[in-house]
């Protein structure tokens, strides 16, 4: 879900507006905002995405200069205009929004209700204008009730509220989920991630957990809930422009941010070698290094595995950030190394914390500055590919590969298994990254357009590869899971023969991504699994290096790269083929179904 409060010194409804739907990619099932005006609070809230919300609720028509928005990605209690957000106390004088999930609701409810609170939604959120309702009652003070409601709550939240009882504040707090502040020039906002308030400022504040905070129009204020102190805290300013946060005359920014991945590499490209030195030097001198990730992160920790296991003969285990505290051995001779592109995903988080708890050390490459991740790990390396508005991650992805390429590097060097001289050769063909891949969206992108359009009805695709190729095909195979809604499966070449290859018909297509054929042992290997799926009467398209060649029913062939960059140019051509299959299929491109870019619940 998204939050966003604003007080300002005119009327706020547009900004208000506009400013929730820069944070519709963090869930648009429902979305709803709450105005504050003379005669009280307004709510306006119902399903749908806040344009479709706004052609019935007129979202911008109450006036007011202290207001509230939300937009929603369920969790508790169905897709129902009712259970929008924002929730009203049952006097009607607190409105509340809330991302998280208050996992005492249950008891807190049926205690307020054996009060006499009546509760209209199924949501574990609406506890909480009651809270404030019933604390308030007692207190007559709405900071000392804020801090009685939250001293109730368990669970995980962002949540801010506006109250007609202070009338000139937005009133905010923060348990494990993210809220940042926006110093603008004539007004304050609150929102929980920067892009909602770009345009109107760069100036920002950042909360930490066990913090609240109010704002006026002129004013904030950030205190410790456990002591009630006022924390000072400085000012940063963003380099983010807001015409990054734009689409810039791509019709998607799914297909605007896979353009972006020459300069998004460049960026990571140019990141100080002293960082990648020092994470390197952290995986030599740990006894055991995990690589944790989860959805398209863990297929970035899994690619990188694999140029761990090549440049630098060194087995560091990807695995799946919800998966981590069941499969993995952590004492203070590990190293958790982590990537998010939003820094606030849960199950990563969740993993990263149950790993320092046990002693582990920690790094993480992360996107967006001041997230939770970037603040809790020992070594944060930010690679700042601005602002990943798409649902689907591309650009961000990508680099974070990339910056993990360097670091194998790096660490084959550190451990020998590099000469010099091969180590400066690695270097600088990775410098020709950005080129190569600029070459696959000038060079290929209308072949893979036409596979894509002809073969998009499709519904059951095998994705297959061997090596590092297994990786990105695991990648390209979510891509398409994703945006498509078709049914893509990602599998190592050399397993497909156990099992799944009985599904092989000419219902199911199969893509293949082939390494170089210098790669030898490793081409003939993928090849043979192009046979197997021939034989069997399967319909193949290729990704290859070489000549055109008469197994593949349709193909996409690249130029020569080296080899450790080839994965990646083939990774990109799937997320083409992906994003050219939703294109025909009419899919929700950017924000696609039940999906949202930063998970921030278990
Ligand atoms: C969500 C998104 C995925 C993303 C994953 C990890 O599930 O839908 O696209 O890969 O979270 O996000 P992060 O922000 O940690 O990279």
């Amino acid at each position: 879900c998204g939050i966003v409060g604003i007080v300002g010194t005119t009327n706020i409804s547009d900004r208000l507006f506009r400013c929730i739907k820069n944070l519709e990619y963090r869930g648009y099932d429902s979305c709803g905002i709450a105005i504050l005006s003379e005669e009280g609070i307004e709510v306006r809230k119902n399903v749908g995405a806040v344009d479709e919300v706004n052609k019935t609720e007129h979202l911008t028509e109450p006036q007011g200069h202290v207001g509230i928005a939300h937009t929603r990605w369920a969790t508790h209690g169905g897709v129902t205009q009712t259970n929008s957000h924002p929730h009203l106390s049952g006097d009607g004088a607190f409105a509340v929004i809330h991302n998280g999930i208050i996992s005492n609701y249950r008891q807190l409810r049926e205690e307020l209700q054996a009060k006499g609170h009546l509760f209209a939604s199924q949501t574990d959120t609406e506890v909480i204008p009651h809270l404030l309702e019933a604390s308030y009652q007692q207190e007559q003070d709405v900071e000392q009730a804020l801090l009685k409601t939250i001293a109730r709550l368990e669970g995980t939240y962002a949540f801010a509220f506006v109250t007609t009882h202070d009338p000139t504040k937005v009133f905010c707090a923060r348990k494990e989920s993210p809220l940042v502040l926006g110093i603008g020039s004539d007004s304050m906002f609150l929102a929980s991630d920067i892009n909602s308030f770009i345009e109107y400022t760069r100036d920002i504040v950042i909360l930490n957990d066990y913090e609240y905070a109010l704002i006026t129009s002129d004013s904030y204020l950030i205190k410790d809930v456990k002591t009630g102190e006022r924390i000072p805290r400085t000012v940063q300013t963003i380099t983010w422009s807001p015409e990054a946060a734009q689409k810039g005359g791509f019709p998607t920014f799914m297909l605007k941010e896979i353009h972006e991945q020459p300069n998004s590499i460049h960026t990571v490209l140019s990141i100080e070698q002293a960082q990648i030195h020092q994470l390197a030097a952290m995986i030599h001198e740990h006894q055991r290094t995990y690589l944790v990730g989860v959805g398209t992160t863990y297929y970035v920790a899994l690619v990188a595995q694999y140029y761990f296991a090549s440049l630098a003969k060194t087995f560091l285990p990807a695995l799946s950030s919800d998966e981590f505290e069941y499969a993995a051995e952590v004492d203070g001779n590990t190293l958790f190394v982590c990537n998010s592109q939003s820094g606030e995903t849960y199950d990563t988080l969740k993993a990263l914390r149950f790993a320092k708890q046990r002693g582990a050390a920690s790094a993480a490459i992360v996107n967006v500055i001041g997230s939770s991740i970037s603040r809790e790990v020992n070594l944060a390396i930010m690679q700042s590919s601005g602002p990943e508005i798409c649902v689907l991650s591309t650009k961000a992805a990508v680099a974070q590969m990339t910056i993990l390429l360097r670091v194998a590097l790096e660490l084959g060097k550190i451990k020998g298994v590099l000469s010099e001289q091969q180590y400066e050769e690695a270097q600088l063909q990775l410098k020709d990254l950005p080129e190569a891949i600029q070459w696959v969206l000038d060079q290929r992108m209308s072949v893979i357009r036409k596979i894509a359009t002809t073969h998009c009805h499709i519904k059951n695709w095998l994705f297959l590869g061997r090596g590092i190729y297994m990786a990105a095909a695991m990648e390209a195979a979510l891509k398409m899971k994703e945006v498509t809604y078709q049914h893509a499966e990602g599998m190592p070449g050399g397993f497909m023969k156990h099992g799944t290859i009985s599904l092989i018909d000419k219902e199911m297509n199969t893509l293949v991504l082939v390494p170089p054929q210098r790669e030898k042992d490793l081409y003939e290997a993928t090849m043979s699994n192009v046979e197997e799926v021939k034989a069997r009467g399967g319909f193949i398209v290729g990704f290859h290096y070489g000549e055109p060649d008469s197994r593949f029913n349709e193909e996409v062939i690249f130029r020569d790269v080296p080899s450790m960059l080839a994965p990646l140019l083939e990774l990109v051509a799937g997320q083409l083929f992906a994003y050219y299959s939703a294109v025909t299929l009419g899919r929700n491109i950017d924000k696609p179904r039940s999906l949202a870019k930063s998970v921030t619940v278990a």
